[in-house]
């Protein structure tokens, strides 16, 4: 029976991961801050025969997380967890991100990262057993004019996940990055702008489940948009910037 743990399973892709994972004898742990919604998700994913509970919390309260993590795990060794909850930072006028953006959008993709992926990397390196997702973006590769902290975060993410898997796998701990393009999720229907190749999250979730269990260091997709994003890197500082023109957008104001 796998047991599961994904963060930011109240909506878009977190939530259709976790639909796409339920199933008779699945186990799942769905994290997030808006109980209705996650509520939902975990009626649905009960529906489908998975057994689920969810835990209402912010990634960014380190001792909470650390807690939930560790009795999920004395429950049941966690198989897999996927670091997933993010917001998308910006601006609503595509101006320069205000601190206090900067500062939320750091502190809940890349410390509330941390704080999930830390304590569940120390659980499963003490057992020799497990899978870490951490879910990064293509931006990581072709940073975003209009979402700097955002693209910086999952810049890092993707950085000290790779790092991490090369450390630790020959120790039984599989760390995978996951990179995606568009997905329309509510996060995606937020950003006002050229959003090519948009997929649904019930594919960006069924691309991602496969990827993982290839065990894929990578997990990119839409294809031709990963090849786009990391070949963006190999070019000339000025050529690059000059094909981001086409992705500049504006964050709509969250409801
Ligand atoms: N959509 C895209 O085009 C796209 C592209 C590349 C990468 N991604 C990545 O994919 C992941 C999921 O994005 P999405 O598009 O599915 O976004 P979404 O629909 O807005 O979902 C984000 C999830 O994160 C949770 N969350 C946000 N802040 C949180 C916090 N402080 N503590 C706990 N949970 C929190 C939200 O739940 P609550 O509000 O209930 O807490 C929600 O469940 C993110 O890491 C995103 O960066 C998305």
């Amino acid at each position: 029976m796998p047991h599961i743990l994904i963060t930011g399973a109240s909506s878009g892709i977190g939530a259709a991961l976790a639909r796409h994972y339920a199933a008779p004898g699945s186990r799942l742990r769905l994290v997030a801050r808006d109980p209705d919604r996650l509520d939902a998700v975990a009626a649905a994913c009960r529906q489908a025969g998975a057994e689920v509970e969810t835990a209402r919390l912010d990634v960014r309260d380190r001792a909470a997380v650390r807690c939930l993590l560790e009795e999920a795990d004395a429950r049941a060794p966690l198989d897999l967890v996927i670091v997933n909850a993010a917001i998308n930072g910006g601006h609503p006028t595509g101006d320069v991100e205000t601190e206090a953006v900067a500062f939320e959008t750091a502190d809940i993709n890349l410390g509330g990262a941390l704080n999930v992926m830390l304590p569940a990397l120390t659980l499963m390196l003490g057992r020799g057993h497990g899978q870490i997702a951490l879910m990064s973006s293509l931006a990581a590769f072709a940073p975003l004019p209009d979402a700097p902290s955002y693209s910086g975060a999952k810049a890092a993410l993707l950085a000290h996940g790779l790092a991490l898997r090369e450390k630790v796998r020959a120790r039984g701990v599989k760390v995978n990055v996951v990179t995606p393009g568009y997905v329309k999720t509510p996060m995606g229907g937020d950003y006002k702008g050229w959003r090519p190749f948009e997929m649904s999250a019930e594919a960006a979730a069924a691309r991602i489940a496969r990827g993982l269990a290839r065990d894929r260091d990578i997990v990119a997709f839409p294809m031709r948009l990963a090849i786009l994003a990391r070949g963006a890197g190999l070019l000339p500082e000025s050529l690059r910037r000059l094909g981001m023109h086409g992705f500049r957008f504006q964050i709509r104001k969250r409801r």
